[in-house]
């Protein structure tokens, strides 16, 4: 299911989703032992940290120093990184994306019982998004560009519709080192362990076996940073985290 493109992988992706949508919370936090808060929590930060670089100091924007903005949370699942990105003073309104209107409900109803005020979440696809160009002032993608028909038109909407000085920042699940000594463990966690435990939590076995090997077919961190500067992003960089499960990505659009 992993090879498929286009309409059919959006579509493929679309039901699993749905599947799964009242448990991914919980099959979050158990099998990342509750750290994809705290990932997510770098995520926002590094993006809204963009908005206070100096080439953003001259924005007619400025506001108390630092300028403000609104910020994109694409493929925004349940909606905590949208949540996130609200929290920090100079994000003005986060808005969360996401194609399933189920997910949609959930991170609505997570916004209301936190009273969150900042947050919008919209329905639409990543690959077509429903913005201006140049609207946003940060931009973030956290594990949704693994599901996405094509990665580089994903980054090259979100980079489209990022404003001048802006930061994307993406946390996606990356291809496992074959030449580490942990590799063959997480192989294991990965395939053996995480599978089972998705079938336990959520019903689902299929969605958790499809998570390894769509990371796998995942380019690697270093093709991403390629990725991001091909559709025009500057001073690419990442970062592992997660026992280098995982990485963050960071750049920034100049013009
Ligand atoms: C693994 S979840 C990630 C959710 C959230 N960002 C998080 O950190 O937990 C992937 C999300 O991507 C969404 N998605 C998949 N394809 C999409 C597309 N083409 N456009 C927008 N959202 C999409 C799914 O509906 C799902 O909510």
């Amino acid at each position: 299911m992993v090879q498929l493109q286009g309409e059919a992988r959006r579509e493929y992706v679309a039901r699993m989703f749905t599947r799964i949508a009242g448990r991914y919370d919980l099959m979050n936090s158990v099998m990342t032992l509750g750290m994809h808060h705290r990932w997510r929590r770098e995520v926002a930060e590094l993006a809204s940290r963009g908005l206070e670089e100096p080439a953003l100091s001259r924005s007619p924007e400025r506001s108390e120093g630092s300028p403000k903005g609104l910020a994109l949370d694409v493929a925004a699942g349940t909606g905590d990184l949208t949540l996130a990105l609200s929290t920090h003073e100079n994000i003005t309104r986060a808005v969360g994306l996401d194609l399933l209107p189920v997910m949609l409900h959930l991170a609505g109803e997570k916004a209301f019982k936190r009273n969150a005020g900042r947050v919008h979440f919209v329905a639409g696809d990543a690959l077509r998004l429903p913005f201006r160009d140049n609207t946003f002032a940060c931009a973030t993608c956290a594990f949704g560009l693994r599901n996405m028909p094509g990665v580089r038109d994903a980054l090259a909407e979100m980079a489209r519709v990022l404003r001048p000085g802006g930061a994307l920042v993406t946390l996606e699940i990356v291809p496992l080192d074959p030449g580490r000594w942990t590799t063959p463990f997480l192989r294991f966690y990965f395939r053996q362990v995480i599978p089972r435990l998705g079938g336990l939590i959520t019903g689902d076995r299929e969605a958790y076996t499809y998570l390894r090997e769509s990371a796998d077919r995942f380019p690697t961190p270093y093709h991403l940073v390629e990725i991001m500067e091909d559709v025009g992003l500057d001073s690419v960089t990442y970062r592992y985290v997660g026992l280098r499960m995982m990485a963050i990505h960071r750049g920034v659009k100049l013009v």
